[in-house]
């Protein structure tokens, strides 16, 4: 199958840690990228490149549906979509897990995730193909003890990641899931805060996984579809 060169990439999550890293490394490839968070005056200036700034909440269904409009306005079409936008939620056991955290975790994780898929699938039909990567987490394949939201949330995205990659293979649309590990960026001093604990293990750092993401987006074959790929320096495979 020919590759379509990908030149344009909507990044969800934008103005944080891995969003913004991937944002900078898609931009010195030359890519025109769509870079969408709650507030577009959070996300970090790049340093050259083509870069839209767009605010949409992607677990609500109308700024979705804006957002993929206004990209295609912006550049004509899509390419790539960097499902990435998440949440940790709260740091407590499931008996004491507050009930509307607990349902904002899956707001944003799942249904944002769900959302974006949905409403890029034809608009990526209509460039002939093209690529979804949604950030997991390793939590998608293993437990974390206090973290049952953001673990059950993320094994969803894993999921919808290999139910969707089989109903889209035959539109040449390849569906990832990115799964970093710890990754140096507010999300996991915000993790280590509600913990109490400081943290040891060596982070991965957001650029590392930038890289990777940036690869699965512009470069990997579409035959590489339906997977969890880690960036945890071997911990979970
Ligand atoms: N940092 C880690 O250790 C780690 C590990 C595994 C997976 N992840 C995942 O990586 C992704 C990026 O996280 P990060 O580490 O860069 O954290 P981060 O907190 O720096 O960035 C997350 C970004 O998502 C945005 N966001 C949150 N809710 C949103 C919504 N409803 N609509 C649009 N944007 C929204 C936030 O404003 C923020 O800019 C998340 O999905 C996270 O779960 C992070």
């Amino acid at each position: 199958m020919s590759e379509l060169r990908r030149n344009v990439v909507i990044v969800t999550g934008a103005a944080g840690g891995i969003g913004s890293a991937t944002v900078d490394a898609l931009a010195a490839r030359g890519v025109s990228v769509f870079a969408v968070d709650l507030d577009w005056h959070a996300i970090p200036a790049t340093s050259g490149g083509d870069v839209c700034l767009h605010s949409a909440d992607v677990s609500k269904k109308v700024d979705v549906v804006n957002m993929m409009g206004a990209a295609v306005n912006q550049f004509g079409g899509v390419d790539a979509v960097f499902n990435n936008a998440g949440i940790f939620g709260a740091w407590a056991p499931l008996a004491e897990y507050p009930d509307e955290t607990f349902a904002r975790v899956f707001a944003v994780n799942v249904t944002g995730v769900q959302l974006v898929m949905k409403h890029a699938i034809p608009v990526l039909r209509e460039a002939g193909g093209g690529v979804i990567l949604n950030t997991a987490s390793t939590g998608a394949l293993t437990g974390v003890a206090n973290a049952s939201a953001y673990v059950a949330a993320k094994h969803a995205v894993l999921g919808l990641t290999r139910a969707v990659a089989l109903e889209l293979q035959s539109d040449h649309i390849a569906v990832n899931a990115l799964c970093p590990g710890s990754t140096d960026t507010a999300m996991i001093a915000e993790i280590a805060d509600a913990a109490g604990v400081s943290l040891t293990e060596p982070l991965i750092s957001a650029s590392d996984v930038a890289r990777v993401a940036t690869w699965l987006l512009l470069d990997a074959p579409r035959s590489l579809t339906g997977v969890p790929i880690t960036v945890a320096d071997g911990r979970v495979v």
